[in-house]
Parts: C-alpha cells; sequence; structure tokens
C-alpha cells in the first residue's frame, strides 16, 4: 500500500529540550495509525511539523509526495488539522465556526457535507448555541467537522478524545473508522493506551524516540513474558512483597490491581499461599492478557 506521509530522521529542539529524536515512520494510504505516548512524549510537535506549523531541525516529512517545510502552501488544502484541545472560537456560534473553517479554505459549508452529516447530526439541534457553551462530546465533534469542512485527504487529530467522557470516545473512534471507510487516511494521537486497538498501526513516542510501531496486536506479542493481575486488600504492602518474590521480573500499578511480568517458573498459587503466610489478606493472582500499556512499560524502562 503507498504511504501518504513518510517521515524520516525527524528532529526537533527546543533549547536544551529535544522534544523529538530521529523519528521516522509511515503511514499507509486510507489508514488510523496512531502516536501513542504519554505527556510531553512530543506528539504536538510532530503535529505541528506536519500541519506546516513548525519546521523540523533535522531529517524530513513529506505528506502525498509533498515536502512539509518546502511545499506547504499545497500541502495545507490536502490536510485537515485538530489540534489538541480544539481550535474553536467560544464565542462564535456552531454555526458560525462551520462557516469561519469553510472560508479559511474557499469552500462553502455545503460544498462536502455528506461527509461532516453523520458527525454533525447531534448538533444541527442546535446551531445557534456558542462553541464555548458545549459539552466535551459536542465540542469534539464540531472541531471534527470543521477539520473535514474542506474534504482533506489526510486528518490529523492531536489527542482528539482528551477531555471527554468514555462514551463519547468510543463513539469517535466509530466515526473515525467511518472516515477511513471513505478513503480518509488519518494520524491521530492519544495518550489512552486502551485506544491503541482501534488503530490499524501504531508508534509508541516516548520522550522524543519511537519505541516500536506495528499493528497492536503484534506489538503486545512481543511481551513474550508472562503476565499476571494480583490484588489484594492492601495494595501497597503486595507490591513490595512481590518485587521480592523469586521469579517475578516486574511489578507495577494498573488501574486498580498490580501487573506481574513474571518468568516461565512462577507458580501463581504457591506465590498466594506464600503471601498469605506473610499475612497478607485476600490476596488473588490471575493470568490476563498484556496490553499495549505493559509493553510502553516495558520499552520505556529499558530506554530509561
Ligand atoms: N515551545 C516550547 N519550548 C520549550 N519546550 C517545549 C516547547 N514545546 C514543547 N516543549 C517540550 O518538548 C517536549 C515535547 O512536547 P510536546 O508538546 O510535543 O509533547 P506532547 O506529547 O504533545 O505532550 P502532551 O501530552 O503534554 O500534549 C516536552 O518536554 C515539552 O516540555
Ligand atoms: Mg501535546
Amino acid at each position: 500500500m503507498n504511504s501518504l506521509i513518510d517521515i524520516r530522521g525527524l528532529t526537533k529542539d527546543y533549547g536544551r529540550t529535544t522534544a523529538l529524536r530521529e523519528v521516522t515512520f509511515s503511514v499507509p494510504e486510507g489508514s488510523i495509525f496512531g502516536l501513542i505516548g504519554p505527556d510531553g512524549a512530543g506528539k504536538t510537535t510532530l503535529y505541528r511539523i506536519l500541519a506546516t506549523l513548525l519546521t523540523p531541525d533535522r531529517g524530513t516529512a513529506t505528506v502525498a509526495g509533498l515536502d512539509v517545510a518546502r511545499e506547504f502552501r499545497q500541502l495545507r488544502t490536502l490536510i485537515g488539522y485538530m489540534p489538541e484541545r480544539f481550535s474553536l472560537y467560544p464565542d462564535l456560534t456552531v454555526d458560525e465556526n462551520l462557516h469561519f473553517f469553510a472560508s479559511l479554505f474557499g469552500v462553502k459549508v455545503r460544498d462536502h457535507f455528506d461527509l461532516i452529516a453523520p458527525i454533525f447530526s447531534q448538533l444541527a439541534r442546535f446551531p445557534n448555541r456558542r462553541a464555548g457553551a458545549l459539552s466535551g462530546g459536542m465540542k469534539q465533534k464540531l472541531a471534527l467537522s470543521c477539520a473535514l469542512i474542506h474534504r482533506p485527504r489526510i486528518l490529523l487529530l492531536d489527542e482528539p478524545t482528551t477531555g471527554v467522557d468514555a462514551v463519547s470516545r468510543s463513539e469517535f473512534w466509530g466515526m473515525l473508522a467511518t472516515l477511513r471507510e471513505k478513503g480518509i487516511t488519518i494520524l491521530v494521537s492519544t495518550s489512552y493506551m486502551d485506544e491503541a486497538a482501534r488503530c490499524d498501526r501504531i508508534a509508541l513516542l516516548h520522550r522524543g524516540r519511537i519505541l516500536g510501531i506495528d499493528t497492536p496486536t503484534r506489538l503486545t506479542a512481543r511481551l513474550g513474558d508472562p503476565l499476571y493481575a494480583a490484588s489484594a486488600g492492601e495494595m501497597y504492602p503486595l507490591l513490595l512483597a512481590l518485587r521480592g518474590m523469586p521469579d517475578v521480573k516486574d511489578c507495577y500499578t494498573f488501574g486498580a490491581t498490580l501487573h506481574v511480568v513474571a518468568d516461565e517458573g512462577f507458580d501463581p498459587d504457591g506465590t498466594e499461599t506464600a503471601l498469605r503466610r506473610q499475612g497478607l489478606a485476600d490476596v488473588r493472582i490471575r493470568p490476563v492478557e498484556a496490553t499495549i500499556e505493559d509493553l510502553f512499560i516495558k520499552l520505556a524502562q529499558h530506554e530509561d
């Protein structure tokens, strides 16, 4: 498959902070590519370079064959960019925002409305409400509609689901899948590791460096070691005790439980018994499937 975005050796420094180090990857046309990374990983810096708002110090990036630094004028009409925390004008109404973004690209709101209609349907009920007075989920839908107003080939979405409720988040990923069916290529960033599974391919970004690129399934398979979830009445003593156990390679907090990365020889039943003898109540250890977050923790530790 053709790649629509090609990034080679991209490096960007802000004074002493290196925001991107030798970042290289490509995004196949017609796919959803996820850029997964925690705060400060370099996601927004990469988006600003792709959106032609910032120039890299080293390396190159092309979008649809056009160089982001040299051919930015042609490029801007091919890109729909939804910046972090959205770009809406809070004092303008829903309709005024749409018309404003359409005018930036020299199109009419109705020109490509078929693309936006399914996303916009709930917003259509209050065209005169100010964008600032919308809920998080509604702001997100309006921002996406504005980014699509000129029917771009590539959507650049920087943390579009941050601060949005779980139902709207899930709905949003459904809308991205529909846009992909319509041939739009999507580069989407998130710090919610559970969203990685909704992407065709992902890159794990940590402190400006790519730790891994592949399909979500193939990446999680890389963890290799057996993984267990552990819980007890008191979690912190459990964490300390598990870290001191033989055959435990690593143990860390994972949601409401602990995750235990173990050697092949690890015996969960024997470990439960040993922990009870140490005075821990309600100890439970059971095998679990690895997630992208588990892989991220492992790769980031290795890197640090
Ligand atoms: N204008 C700037 N001047 C100095 N340092 C900056 C600037 N912008 C970003 N940085 C630093 O560069 C690194 C990458 O920042 P960036 O905003 O690209 O990360 P991010 O992944 O988008 O983070 P977040 O999840 O917080 O949005 C961080 O260490 C950040 O503090
Ligand atoms: Mg950011």
